[in-house]
């Protein structure tokens, strides 16, 4: 009997595939900082747990598959009074995360063996998604040295061929932080518009900018509205990652028709947490304005920490809570499982994410990592103590 050689091409996340070491050493009895994944350990709305907690229903019970009416209307509201954009309910389908917003968006613009064209690095589980889809991804790699800015606009242009059907973003970025400005994001609609393509914007991560920087969401440009898909989730917004609640909004009428089969064949996306998603629309402001202000303080506070390590040059991101570091080793996996597997330092070492697995150009990213900043400012300056000391100890090891 064989398996598909469709499901060997996956790869096994980059985020997660280092787990086993992490384990291993957590048995040791070592205690490891995860630097890896962006699970924020930033609590999730009061409004959004009491509402789990006295759930009213006797059943939990399928619901709609475009996604429950009221929670449709809370994201209508929101959109209107805090990203100053007008929808209607009907732009809107409820998914089950993010994640199935940008399966469901390959699969409903893209036919086997069409491209799609996507900044690298990029947020990784998309390599992915495109193989469900069997889709291929074809990258333009933007770099470090440019603070991963978009690269040239004729690097993009001379990617588009006729199997091209769309470009995806991710703005403020998964890994880089980068966020697109609104000259940017004009740039590439207008190309978009030239070449007859859709672009696909992934902004989950919209109400982490820094520096004072404003938001642009890429549905403000009604002109281009028919071509444009809008990615969001609760799960970095409200800390709600296992809630497994997003959006797909689009004011294409084609599209959302088209798309609803797809929420139709799995039925609904989880019936208690949209009803807590809803209940986290409802937060105070503050809640969002303090989450963003603990973030902008980790980001400071990494940077700086990482910037004193000698050898290690990093971006500096403006938006979400990751960034990419150059560190001073051939191979930042190898020196990722040497963390986990060979070192510690007094007891604690550092989970990383390597970055390779975050390019899809061959040779990429080897001697970086993604860094995710979802830890407290103490221990992130015990996490970079740690990698301060492991590169020590990794680059003065015999072998
Ligand atoms: C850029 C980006 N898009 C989408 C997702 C998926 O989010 P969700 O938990 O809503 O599926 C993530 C999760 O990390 C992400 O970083």
């Amino acid at each position: 009997m064989e398996i598909s050689n469709r499901i060997r091409g996956f790869q096994a996340s980059p985020i997660r595939r280092l787990s086993p070491y992490a384990r291993a050493a957590k048995a040791r009895g070592i205690k490891v900082y995860h630097l890896n994944i962006g699970q924020p350990d930033i609590k999730s709305p009061k409004e959004a747990l009491d509402a789990i907690h006295s759930y009213p229903n006797d059943i939990i019970a399928y619901g709609e598959s475009d996604g429950d009416l009221e929670l449709r209307k809370a994201l209508v509201r929101y959109y209107g009074d805090s990203v100053g954009v007008n929808i209607t309910t009907d732009d809107v389908l409820i998914t089950t995360g993010g994640s199935e917003a940008i399966l469901f968006s390959l699969m409903a613009l893209c036919d086997p063996g069409d491209e799609v064209i996507v900044p690298e690095p990029y947020y990784t589980n998309v390599h992915s998604f495109a193989r469900m889809a069997n889709v291929s991804i074809v990258p333009v790699t933007s770099l470090l040295e440019d603070n991963f800015a978009l690269p040239p606009l004729n690097m993009i242009e001379e990617r588009i061929t006729s199997k091209t059907r769309a470009i995806l973003l991710n703005s403020p970025n998964n890994p880089t932080g980068h966020i697109y400005s609104a000259k940017e994001l004009e740039i590439i609609l207008d190309m978009c518009e030239r070449h007859d393509i859709f672009l696909i914007v992934d902004e989950v991560y919209r109400e982490f900018c820094y520096d004072g920087l404003k938001f642009t969401s890429i549905l403000s440009y009604e002109k281009y509205s028919e071509r444009v898909i809008c990615i969001d989730s609760v799960s970095k917004r409200f800390s709600m990652c296992g809630a497994r609640v997003g959006a797909l909004i689009c004011r294409n009428r084609n599209v959302i028709r088209e798309t609803l089969k797809l929420s139709q064949a799995r039925l609904c996306s989880p019936t208690v947490e949209q009803h807590a998603s809803l209940a986290a629309f409802g937060a105070p402001s503050e809640y969002l304005e303090n989450v963003k202000k603990e973030y902008e303080k980790r980001r400071n506070f990494v940077v700086k920490a990482l910037h004193s390590i000698p050898g290690v040059k990093c971006s500096r991101p403006n938006g979400a809570f990751y960034l990419i570091a150059r560190l001073p080793v051939e191979d930042a996996e190898n020196f990722s499982i040497f963390m986990l597997r060979d070192f510690d330092y007094k007891g604690e070492t550092v989970m990383l994410a390597p970055a390779e697995g975050f390019y899809e150009s061959k040779d990429l990213g080897r001697d970086q990592v993604r860094i995710a900043y979802v830890l407290n400012t103490e221990d992130l300056g015990k996490a970079c103590e740690c990698l301060k000391e492991g590169l020590k100890a990794y680059n003065n090891r015999e072998i």
